[in-house]
């Protein structure tokens, strides 16, 4: 078995759900990105500041990660889409830690917009990227849960 460190961002709690599951049925470590500022409840009025913010490559301090990615042979990084890409404190994330050549597994929970989330962590970090899965919320409701649930049976699959 790969020892795969889970990191996530959530600000809704889709991306939280996702990251659940994944070590619930894993048992990886799990670390969660925290803002040092926490954001509004107001979902809009976040929606409408990082429309602004996300496009000037915005990156709010975030809590520090204490954690050797020596330990990891994978990174499995849970991130909301924002303006089509990382949300903003996933952001800070890709451009404070050094993930240059670690295998990293992209979640991007999303609306139907992915955008540039994928390119934009592997062009940030030189991460060599393996498995991405987006997945599309309609509201609170997973829009196709049998691809996460195939995602996640064959996260354990040697792939040749
Ligand atoms: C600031 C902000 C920007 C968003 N931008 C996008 C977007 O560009 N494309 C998209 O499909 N969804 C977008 N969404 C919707 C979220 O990506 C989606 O609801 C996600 O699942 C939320 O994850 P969370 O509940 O873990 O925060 C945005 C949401 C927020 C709050």
């Amino acid at each position: 078995m790969k020892k795969r460190l889970i990191i996530f961002y959530s600000y809704s709690n889709h991306t939280r759900e996702i990251a659940k599951k994944i070590k619930e049925k894993y048992n990886y470590d799990c670390i969660e990105i925290k803002p040092v500022e926490e954001y509004s409840d107001d979902y809009d009025k976040v929606v409408q500041t990082e429309e602004k913010l996300v496009p000037l490559d915005y990156q709010p301090d975030i809590l520090p990660i204490e954690v050797d990615f020596n330990n990891y042979d994978e990174i499995i990084l849970c991130t909301p889409v924002w303006w089509y890409s990382v949300a903003s404190p996933v952001n800070t994330f890709i451009h404070s830690y050094d993930l240059k050549g670690r295998v990293v597994i992209p979640v991007a929970t999303n609306g139907g917009y992915l955008g540039r989330t994928f390119e934009n962590i592997e062009k940030v970090t030189g991460c060599v990227i393996d498995r991405p899965l987006s997945l599309k919320y309609d509201g609170d409701i997973l829009t196709n849960p049998y691809e996460f649930e195939d995602w996640l049976n064959n996260l354990e699959e040697v792939v040749e």
